[in-house]
């Protein structure tokens, strides 16, 4: 099984018509044509920098990594300014919900505003770069800096050449599961869908806890992560190798993916209000003690563990179950944050200075093991004290990684189509063949009058 870093490496040579940067890791699978030309950021590109800068007070935009207490974004502030007392970063509370965010903050940018540095998810390159939302960071900082960086994380956040965001940290889809309710069933840890079906039904039967599993299928960006694994899994694409047609109605593994979402909820296994489940309804679900299994990113590890959880100690992670037992871990969509500047940004340095801090080896260090994020530098990721207290890294290179397709601009009507139509399949209120049609004619009809 490729580690993270192999997966990387390995994606990051593959390339695309299309010159494109899917995010982080993510950014990886599909077309990489400009990264393997841009690279990191080369000094000879070096606009002058504007060093580092000791005053000054700047916004940063940024959604919760987690609802437990304390905030991570307070506590990475908090460290930012006892280093630099003369900086003030003040946080501007971004919506959990990727899709809200994006809207929000394209307005503002659109708009000639919007915050000094903003966390942005690793599929925004593509089209934050060709609209012009986001400063090229190759401009001012060294090659040294991209360097510190694991295999592939610049690279997702380059598109055309221009290196977009700061690589902040990186998720993937992951099962959670109460290691206390298998034990009592004297089940292991479910390798296939059909395993954990089981299970839950078991545990369902002996009224052990109230659901089976939870996950994200409401209309968001979310719904359109959890797809892409079954998706995967099955042996399916959403799109051509030229990001310009959608592959969905080609054969059947569309409908498989989404006739297993959809069948949580038939089955009675998840809540019948599932398609209106976020991260953060599915994650209190579980935290609460209400769920045998849980998808999630990693931060929902530490979440399980923090105060005013039912379930401390009685978690466990693993990756995520496949269609068969010979196709086990089955996929897990990448995703993860980087950090964007501004271009209406009026205080580069300040702004420069705080994410060198963030991606430094402090902060990283902090997010991977207070929040059981995925670090971002080589160096923590790879750190023995980090791994120690880390249990999601501890399975993360048993994990196939698949990226969402990003490497359009077209990404987010892409990707609405597909969550649009997945929410109202769990819903009911669409058959799985019809949402699955009504999306591969809308990416058609999208990809088609985009002019991209
Ligand atoms: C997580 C992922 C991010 C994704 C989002 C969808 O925050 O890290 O990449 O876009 O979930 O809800």
């Amino acid at each position: 099984m490729p580690s993270i870093q192999q997966f990387l490496r390995r994606a990051t040579t593959v390339r695309g018509t299309r010159a494109v940067a899917l995010g982080a890791v993510a950014a990886v699978v599909v077309s990489l044509c400009c990264v393997a030309t841009a690279g990191p950021a080369s000094a000879a590109r070096l606009t002058k920098a504007p060093g580092t800068a000791t005053h000054g007070t700047i916004t940063w935009s940024a959604n919760p990594i987690t609802t437990a207490k304390p905030d991570p974004r307070t506590v990475l502030v908090q460290a930012f300014e006892k280093k630099y007392p003369h900086i003030k970063v003040k946080i501007v509370s971004a919506p959990t919900d990727t899709t809200t965010y994006r809207a929000d903050l394209t307005t503002e940018i659109g708009g000639g505003a919007g915050p000094d540095v903003y966390s942005g998810t690793v599929t925004w390159p593509a089209e934050f770069g060709e609209h012009g939302f986001a400063v090229d960071l190759s401009k001012y900082l060294p090659t040294s800096y991209f360097d510190t960086f694991a295999g592939g994380l610049v690279a997702g956040a380059t598109y055309k050449g221009e290196v977009l965001a700061a690589p902040y940290y990186t998720t993937m889809g992951l099962l959670y599961y109460r290691k206390d309710l298998l034990a009592k069933d004297h089940l292991s840890v479910p390798k296939t869908w059909a395993e954990l079906k089981a299970d839950a039904k078991l545990m369902l039967s002996k009224h052990q806890v109230k659901y089976g599993f939870v996950y994200q299928s409401a209309d968001y960006e979310g719904a359109t992560c959890d797809f892409m694994e079954y998706l995967t899994d099955a042996g399916g694409k959403v799109l051509n190798a030229t990001d310009t047609k959608s592959l969905l109605e080609s054969n059947g593994d569309a409908v498989k993916a989404l006739t297993t979402m959809v069948s949580w909820v038939k089955t009675g296994i998840s809540p019948s209000a599932e398609s209106t489940y976020k991260e953060a309804t599915s994650m209190a679900t579980f935290r609460n003690g209400n769920a045998a299994f849980l998808r999630n990113w990693p931060y929902a590890y530490a979440t399980s563990q923090g105060k005013g959880s039912a379930v401390i100690g009685k978690v466990g992670v693993a990756p995520l179950p496949s269609y068969t037992a010979a196709g086990y871990p089955g996929s897990s969509t990448i995703g993860g944050w980087d950090l964007y500047v501004n271009p209406h940004s009026k205080n580069l340095a300040a702004d420069l200075t705080f994410i060198k801090f963030i991606t430094g080896s402090e902060a990283q260090t902090d997010l991977a093991t207070k929040w059981s994020e995925i670090p971002t530098i080589s160096s923590v990721q790879k750190s023995p004290s980090v791994k120690k207290v880390n249990a999601v890294l501890a399975v993360v290179s048993g994990t196939r990684l698949v990226a969402r397709p990003a490497g359009t601009p077209d990404y987010p009507e892409v990707s609405q189509a597909l969550y649009q139509n997945i929410s109202a399949a769990v819903a009911g209120t669409e058959s799985v063949k019809t949402a699955i049609k009504n999306a591969n004619t809308k990416i058609n009809s999208d990809l088609a009058s985009s002019g991209l």
